[in-house]
């Protein structure tokens, strides 16, 4: 078996690797004056079952067309098996057509990776499920629900809990944290904007006053959606509200919004590098995911079951 990265989350790839006791594999991805990327393997590829670790977080599209090239320089040294590890799928949330004329751009993302030449994808907490029927190879899409429910039991666990799905699109993976979690009461925060140009109203399902509160979410990306969502729970009585979401992609300035927020701590998994600000931000923690994408790889690669990894 090979590890192989690209530039998105070197570090990420690195911890795999050593979860694995294998060296990375030998690459360099670099850029021409022109930005155009160029892909080298520095050592032999022929007949291996080769994971190529390369999330699809900001920026995008470079991060995207390096991992298209990678899998082109992989199948063009002959690997036998070529796995794309994209623990954060972007472009994920373009997963319908919001309106007429527009694209499906998860689709066209998924075209693209198995034209490319992968054999099979292996992500972590997509944003929509049936984005694995996106593709028409193999498609493990790992949780990251485990890790983050031993976190919570660690550090929350002595408090009356509630974990808390931000909107309703998002309620059945705060379920299933709940179940994790001894059954953990559920709340949604339903946000309602009446008539155009109106604020939206944020309402409350379940009781949350008194209780810690737990918020839940695949993405965090400007930070809005939890900063007001923490508001609105406190507003209802919440003693606390912290918040653990797999995907820190933390665009523009949502990390002084964090900062400034009245969240106890976002925790945040290290499927996306994250930035010097989120680094040196005391409201945000990372958790690792590399023993659970290290763990399912060494899985794939002796064909015993993933899926288990989440009894
Ligand atoms: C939306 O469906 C996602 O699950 C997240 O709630 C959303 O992407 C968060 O975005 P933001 O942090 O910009 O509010």
């Amino acid at each position: 078996m090979k590890i192989m990265s690209g530039n998105s989350n070197l570090p990420l790839a690195r911890a795999i690797a050593a979860y694995l006791e294998i060296p990375l594999t030998d690459a360099s991805v670099r850029r021409f004056a022109d930005e155009e990327i160029f892909v080298e393997i520095h050592e032999n590829v022929r007949g291996e079952d080769v994971f190529l670790v390369q999330p699809t977080g900001y920026p995008a599209n470079d991060n995207l067309m390096e991992l298209l090239i990678c899998i082109d320089a992989c199948k063009r040294a002959s690997a036998k098996r070529i796995t794309a590890v994209v623990p954060y799928f972007g472009y994920a949330r373009q997963d319908r057509k919001p309106g007429p004329r527009t694209p499906i751009s998860a689709k066209l993302v998924a075209n693209l990776i198995t034209e490319a030449g992968a054999d099979r994808v292996l992500a972590v907490d997509l944003h929509a499920g049936q984005i694995q029927g996106f593709f028409d190879i193999p498609t493990d899409n790992l949780y990251a629900a485990p890790v983050m429910a031993a976190d919570i039991q660690a550090r929350y666990g002595e408090r009356d809990l509630m974990v808390v799905s931000p909107d309703v699109g998002g309620v059945v993976r705060a379920r299933a944290l709940a179940k994790r979690l001894d059954n953990a009461p559920l709340a949604i925060v339903d946000k309602r904007r009446d008539r155009p140009g109106e604020s939206e109203v944020m309402n409350i399902i379940g009781e949350v006053a008194g209780r810690h509160c737990i918020l839940i979410d695949d993405i965090v990306d400007s930070g809005g959606t939890l900063c007001n969502a923490a508001d609105a729970l406190l507003e209802n009585g919440a003693k606390s509200v912290a918040a653990y979401i797999t995907h820190g992609v933390l665009s523009g300035g949502a990390v002084a919004r964090i900062d400034g927020s009245k969240l106890e701590e976002l925790v945040i998994s290290d499927s996306i590098q994250l930035t010097e600000a989120a680094l040196a931000s005391n409201r945000i923690r990372a958790l690792t995911i590399a023993p659970l994408v290290g763990e399912a790889i060494r899985r794939i690669a002796d064909e015993s079951s993933v899926s288990s990894l989440f009894d």
